[in-house]
């Protein structure tokens, strides 16, 4: 699992489990990988595959009724951290096993999270300025307010917005802007590891674009490491260095940006890209993958995508095919790359 680099995070056989009226829903079915530091890991798939529930378990944040069943989430602490209610020494550290309070102090700090929807992730009544103190004041109640709205400005133009605008509401703010101060708060603490969980699908394509090179750009100016979600692959080609291709709660294809988009090895990854327009070849023509992904209550057995594969074998409506490197530094979970 690109074994060999620096990793900032190692997440082990992580599975989350949903209790639903209908039954037990795995939003997270035992995924492994790694994060190497300073790197943009994209994370890409069919709506409900569970990317934001991969996302949001780093953060130990997973939603009502979701529950962490089993797993490590090994993260790399440069710093020893103390704050009035949790010391936690350097070193690599799991998430899993961290109390509530131990993890408050992670979150925002080491680990920051960018909310697919970001208009209800905004107080009405509170201004821009208001936002950056509260956040530098949840972890340090020390600072001076004075000391937090200086951060906000100096964030705040590195965003492209007038510092003076620390006193505006966000309903004065463009929908493109109050993503851009989302972004801003995330970065407040300067925290090592971003997880932008789609940040520009509620934008218009321009805007969009303009911030995905913003986050591309502040990726270098911060020092971050990015777990950037979103099922827009185009996007992903740009700004990501490996991409984690998800397909009903597992990860199917681990490969680097390049190498995936010049040959994608798991056919739902195949399928996945042929859907995606090509400005170089406007000929080429759209595919679409017929069916749609399983009901997770009901999960099939063997690989979850074989009703929808044509290269499906017996085998695949048997048993799970485990995520192994079948080319060097490419992850597969098929078997048409497992041997026998
Ligand atoms: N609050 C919830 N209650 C019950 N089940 C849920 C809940 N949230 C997610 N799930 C289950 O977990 C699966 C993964 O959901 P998740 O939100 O992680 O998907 P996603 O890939 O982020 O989708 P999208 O692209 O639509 O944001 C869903 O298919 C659903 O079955
Ligand atoms: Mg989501």
């Amino acid at each position: 699992m690109l074994e060999s680099e620096n990793n900032l995070l190692e997440i082990r056989d992580l599975s989350v489990e949903y209790k639903t009226r209908r039954g037990v829903a795995k939003g997270v079915d035992a995924i492994s990988l790694n994060v190497p530091e300073n790197k943009t890991l994209g994370v890409a798939g069919e709506s409900g595959c569970g990317k934001s529930t991969l996302g949001r378990a780093i953060m130990r944040l997973v939603a009502y009724p979701g529950r962490i069943i089993s797993g490590d989430i090994i993260f790399n602490i440069e710093e020893d951290i103390v704050t009035s209610n949790a010391t936690i020494k350097r070193g690599q550290v799991n998430l899993l096993k961290l109390n509530e309070k131990e993890m408050r102090a992670i979150r925002g700090k080491e680990i920051s999270y960018i909310f697919q929807d970001p208009m209800t992730s905004l107080n009405p009544m509170a201004t821009v300025g208001t936002h950056f103190i509260e956040i530098m004041k949840a972890h340090d109640p020390t600072i001076e307010d004075e000391k937090a709205i200086d951060r906000a400005k100096k964030i705040l133009i590195g965003l492209g917005i007038n510092p003076e605008r620390v006193t505006d509401y966000p309903h004065q703010f463009s929908g493109g802007m109050r993503q851009r101060v989302m972004i801003g708060l995330a970065l407040a603490l300067k925290p090592k590891l971003l997880i932008a969980d789609e940040p520009t699908t509620s934008l218009d394509v321009i805007v969009e674009a303009q911030i995905l090179e913003e986050i591309a750009a502040l990726k270098d100016k911060f020092n971050l490491t990015m777990i950037l979600i979103t099922h827009n692959l185009g996007v992903l080609a740009q700004t990501a260095d490996n991409i984690a291709i998800m397909y009903t709660s597992r990860v199917v294809e681990l490969s680097p940006t390049l190498d995936l988009f010049e040959k994608p090895l798991h056919p739902y990854a195949q399928a996945l890209l042929q859907s995606v327009p090509d400005v170089t070849h406007p000929e080429k023509q759209l595919a679409w993958i017929p069916g749609a992904p399983p009901d997770l209550v009901n999960p099939l057995p063997g690989c979850m995508y074989h009703p929808r594969c044509p290269h499906a074998m017996d085998i695949c409506t048997q048993i799970v095919p485990p995520l192994v490197e079948v080319e060097p530094g490419r992850l597969v979970a098929c078997h048409l790359y497992l041997e026998g």
